[in-house]
């Protein structure tokens, strides 16, 4: 494990305001920037706003102001966001500083007099949201598929980097480094790009088309493309070559992107720092997209939802903790108000809100309003103990490992864990007698110095609300970020605070309602509160899925899509429904013909790549690849699953 840490998120483009999908990316990299603090690693951490290129031109046109006003008040309102989500980057660049111009001309210049760049004449097709030439089989019945525009046909003369020299050693770069594009499947994806000859880059724009941009070094006729400006701002931050930030973090340099931009940066930007004689990134870290209504949050699509609306409804740390942990890394995930509320409310009000608060509470009234002494460990504690030092073991894992969902759910997992210890060893009863006054002193000791260690793994995450817990537990908050895992190293006989609840339970039936920062309302303690799962529903709600086994009996690739088969499956019915599902990266075909598989039968039928699907096949799904649920024996299709 190395001690220092560089963490980048992209350059967001100031055509539009900041949605959830940007927060996400910034607070990812800011828990995980806090994370790496909280284990003694020496961090970094850059964000900040990409100006330049036609598409901005366009929305300062229409706008009716000049770019560079535009630019200014749009990165700003980027700028403003961030505190407010209670992220702290280390710095925010801006194509447009003068600093980074200078340095995408050096970088050009070095690239130029190395011959790795030439003029010729082009021709292509050139979406202006992706601000890149696709390839006609990128396109879907001829629109861009994120933007949902036709994109543009171009023929001029233009400046092209050499790109499609480094293939072979882009490929083998990346079959060498098995975890250098992370998780596996956008690893996977690359290496599929890659099967195709790769083009050389057209890394210009005749400035008789667009002057918003930096002027080339070698020709004043031509501005730099704007992706060949935007990728340079990771070291230009640092001031490259010599610098000593570029120094220090440069080897480090860890890579968050979305996958809208996997393209860019796993194919364009390791052959541009090649190119460069610059040392390629250390880890690009790829995350899903957050969907609103079925689709990609997109300002063309029109269903981007509000970062700050969702911070008033919920509290901007219990938004933290939605976005880290509803969505399982890598994956897509649905953003609705509804999953924000029932997550809030089943784990961080029922579960570890609960827990906090019926710890402190018990001691403030059994022990005079302090830490009580902790007496004699026993067979229940040690057992805590022992899956305490496992469980943090694990979460350290999956954290450097950038599993972030799985580190939040082990953290709650490690709540509901003492929740039941403390159903189990009921101080609540010891409380009764006399002569179990030291046994109870025991009990809530043992939950509070718990308390203490779920609250320091949980700062990254909702830095205010844990700064709150840990006041509550009487400790001072400087030691909140040094972080101390062993067991039983609370100081017995602190003076705790009167208690409030952190996260007050949020009515479901009217999500607008606000919680309550702070309240003088008593702490229930509750004794059911073990439960981790937060998407709870009834047994009346599940019983309404109908589940069934299936057997496949063909499969096929759905055109255009590397994730996509469409299979016929027998259900036992008058004929095979058609359903598409989303496996075609780890199955071919072929290997599912006679396979079975559980089926959710009763779903409503939809479309798909204007496919129909009639159905779901059920998958384990490890975060690195999806495996079908086969029945142990051979069992007839039809056959219901209960
Ligand atoms: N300017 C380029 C990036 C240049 S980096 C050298 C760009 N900007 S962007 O404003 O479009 O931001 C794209 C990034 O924002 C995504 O890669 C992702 O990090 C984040 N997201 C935008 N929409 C998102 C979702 N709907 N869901 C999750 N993240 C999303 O591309």
């Amino acid at each position: 494990m190395s001690d220092t840490f560089y963490i980048t998120t992209p350059i967001y483009y100031v055509n539009s305001h900041p949605h959830i999908g940007h927060a996400y990316t910034t607070i990812v990299a800011d828990i995980f920037t806090r994370f790496r603090t909280l284990f003694g690693e020496d961090t970094y951490f850059l964000t900040g706003t990409d100006e330049h290129g036609q598409k901005i031109a366009e929305s300062a046109a229409n706008s009716n102001i000049s770019p560079q006003e535009f630019v200014d008040k749009m990165s700003q309102e980027f700028r403003d966001l961030w505190p407010h989500l209670h992220i702290e980057h280390s710095q925010f660049i801006r194509t447009t500083d003068s600093e980074h111009k200078a340095l995408v001309q050096r970088a050009l210049q070095h690239i130029y007099d190395r011959e790795e760049i030439y003029l010729k004449q082009y021709e292509g097709l050139y979406c202006v949201g992706c601000e890149r030439f696709m390839d006609e089989d990128e396109l879907i019945e001829g629109l861009c598929p994120d933007h949902q525009k036709a994109p543009q046909y171009y023929q001029e003369e233009n400046y092209f980097f050499k790109m499609g020299a480094y293939q072979n050693w882009l490929v083998q770069t990346i079959e060498e480094n098995e975890d250098w594009i992370y998780p596996q499947r956008y690893r996977n994806e690359v290496l599929q790009m890659l099967k195709k000859p790769l083009d050389d880059l057209c890394i210009s724009r005749p400035k008789s088309r667009l002057t918003w941009g930096i002027e080339l070094p070698f020709d004043a006729n031509f501005v730099t493309y704007v992706w060949f400006d935007a990728l340079l701002n990771y070291p230009n931050a640092l001031n490259w070559p010599n610098g000593e930030l570029y120094q220090k973090y440069w080897p480090h340099v860890h890579h968050m992107i979305g996958k809208d931009i996997l393209k860019t940066h796993a194919i364009y930007w390791p052959c541009m720092l090649k190119a460069a004689e610059l040392p390629v990134f250390k880890k690009l870290v790829v995350h899903g997209h957050w969907n609103s209504e079925g689709s990609k949050m997109s300002k063309s699509l029109g269903n981007v939802v509000d970062p700050l609306a969702m911070k008033d409804k919920v509290g901007v740390d219990a938004l933290r903790y939605f976005l880290a942990r509803n969505m399982s890394f890598g994956d897509d995930a649905n953003f609705t108000e509804e999953l924000m509320i029932t997550r809030y409310n089943g784990e961080l009000a029922n579960n570890i809100g609960n827990l906090i608060n019926r710890s402190v509470s018990m001691s403030c009234k059994n022990f005079e309003n302090q830490i009580p002494p902790k007496g004699e460990f026993g067979s229940l504690e040690q057992e805590l103990h022992q899956s305490f030092m496992e469980s943090i073991e694990q979460v350290k894992q999956y954290l450097f490992s950038f599993y972030l969902h799985r580190a939040l759910e082990k953290i709650a997992f490690m709540s509901s864990l003492v929740n039941k210890y403390l159903d189990t060893a009921a101080p609540w009863k010891l409380a009764k007698q006399e002569s179990d006054r030291e046994r109870l002193g025991t009990v809530l000791y043992t939950a509070l110095d718990a308390v203490r260690i779920i609250i320091q793994l949980l700062a990254p995450v909702m830095p205010k609300k844990m700064e709150a817990a840990w006041q509550s537990l009487g400790l001072p908050l400087e030691q909140l970020t040094d972080a101390q895992f062993e067991i039983g190293i609370l100081p017995e006989g602190l003076t705790l605070p009167k208690p409030a609840p952190l996260f007050p339970k949020i009515k479901e039936s009217s999500p607008a309602e606000p919680p309550r920062e702070k309240s003088t309302e008593p702490p229930k303690e509750t004794t059911n509160a073990d439960e981790v799962a937060s998407s709870q529903v009834t047994i009346d709600q599940f019983c309404k899925i109908e589940l069934k086994v299936g057997k496949i009996l063909s499969s096929e690739r759905i055109k255009k899509s590397d994730k996509l088969l469409h299979s016929q499956i027998d259900l036992g019915e008058d004929k095979p429904r058609s359903i598409v599902s989303g496996i075609a990266e780890f199955y071919s075909p072929e290997s599912l013909v006679g396979k079975q598989v559980m089926v959710v039968s009763n779903l409503k039928p939809v479309k798909l790549r204007g496919v129909l699907s009639e159905g779901m096949i059920l998958c384990t799904d490890d975060g690195e690849k999806l495996t079908l649920i086969e029945p142990s024996q051979d069992t007839a299709p039809g056959t219901m699953i209960r």
